[in-house]
Formats: structure tokens, C-alpha cells, sequence
């Protein structure tokens, strides 16, 4: 062998040594145990114990995670000014698709499968308040929740008015 010959396998050697020992490392046949606070953390696994509830007083943000036991009562009078409040409301945020009637035949209406023809239908009437009031807070089928559109205050407002819209 020449001192070129040997002088270039050394130099190979100086460049594939790193490239194997970067192989070896990052296929963990040489394993280094580096610290991961992730996976050290105590934490509950799969199906191990019980999620944790949220902090007394907390406010989820997609609406109700849990179906309530009992539908929520209606706290708002149905006076003047609630039924004031509730028709405005009702023609900013659900005429669009129900129509200003209730009748189901709003602008959007062609969008959807399915309204309810009527909101005045015995149906309808015959659900609590607190009924219509998750279906606007959670959404119903097609229909989107809308409980970043209106304060609680206003969905009983909206409720009461639409009892007071004409049956058809
Ligand atoms: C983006 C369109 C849209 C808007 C806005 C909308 N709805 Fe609806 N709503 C629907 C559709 C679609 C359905 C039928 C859903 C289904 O049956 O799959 C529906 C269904 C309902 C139902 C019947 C639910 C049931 O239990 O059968 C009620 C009550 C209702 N809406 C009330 C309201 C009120 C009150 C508002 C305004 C605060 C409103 N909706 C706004 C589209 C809308």
C-alpha cells in the first residue's frame, strides 16, 4: 500500500465514522437515556383511572360537555321587554335559516336538508324551554351551536318569543 492509498482510507475513515456513529444513534442501537419530562410526569393511561372534572366554576367553551339531568327552566319572564329583545334577536340570528315566521323558508333554507317547517309546530311547543335552549347552545343536526352568537340571557329571550310567533 502507498502513502496515498493510506492516506485516503484514513481520510474515508474520518468521514464514515461520524455518518455510523450518527446511524447507530439515531436507529437507537446506541441508546442514550436523555431526560423527557413528558413521559415521566405522573399521568393517568388509557382507561386507567377517571378523568379528571374541570375546577369547580369552570366554563367550557364548546357549550355543555355533559347532558344535563334536567333540562334547564326558563328564569326570563316572558314580559315586553324580553319579547322585545327576543324579536330582534330571533331576526339577527335564526331568521336566516327558520324564516320570520318560524315557518322554516329563510334565505339559507336551499343549504339544508331539513329545517323544521315550522318552529310553531306542536313539536316544538311541546319541548321544555330548556329543550330549545340546549339546541341553540349545542347545535341540533344541521344546525349550528350558537352559543357564542348569544348570551344566556338572550336564549330565553329568543325562547320566549318564538312561543309567542303565530302557529300555522
Ligand atoms: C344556520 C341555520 C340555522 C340557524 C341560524 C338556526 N337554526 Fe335552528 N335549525 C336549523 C336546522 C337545519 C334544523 C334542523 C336540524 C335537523 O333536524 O337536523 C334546526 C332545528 C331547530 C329546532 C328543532 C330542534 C328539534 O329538537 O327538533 C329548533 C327548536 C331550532 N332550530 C331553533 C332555533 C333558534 C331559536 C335559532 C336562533 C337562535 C335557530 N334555530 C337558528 C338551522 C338553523
Amino acid at each position: 500500500m502507498t502513502t496515498r492509498q493510506r492516506r485516503g482510507l484514513v481520510i474515508i475513515g474520518l468521514v464514515l465514522t461520524p455518518f455510523i456513529v450518527g446511524l447507530l444513534l439515531t436507529f437507537e442501537f446506541i441508546k442514550i437515556p436523555f431526560p423527557t419530562n413528558m413521559a415521566e410526569q405522573p399521568s393517568a393511561g388509557y382507561q386507567e383511572a377517571l378523568r379528571k372534572l374541570p375546577p369547580e366554576g369552570a366554563v367550557p367553551v364548546q357549550g355543555l360537555s355533559i347532558i344535563p339531568e334536567e333540562f334547564p327552566a326558563n328564569p326570563v319572564p316572558a314580559d315586553e321587554i324580553s319579547l322585545q329583545r327576543g324579536a330582534i334577536l330571533y331576526e339577527i340570528h335564526c331568521q336566516v335559516c327558520h324564516g320570520t315566521q318560524g315557518h322554516g323558508d329563510g334565505p339559507l333554507v336551499s343549504y339544508f336538508d331539513r329545517t323544521p317547517q315550522n318552529l310553531t309546530a306542536a313539536q316544538i311547543i311541546g319541548e321544555f324551554d330548556g329543550s330549545v335552549y340546549l339546541t341553540i347552545v349545542q347545535g341540533f343536526g344541521q344546525m349550528p351551536s350558537l352559543a357564542e352568537n348569544l348570551t344566556q340571557r338572550e336564549r330565553w329571550d329568543v325562547i320566549n318569543y318564538v312561543r309567542t310567533l303565530p302557529p300555522r
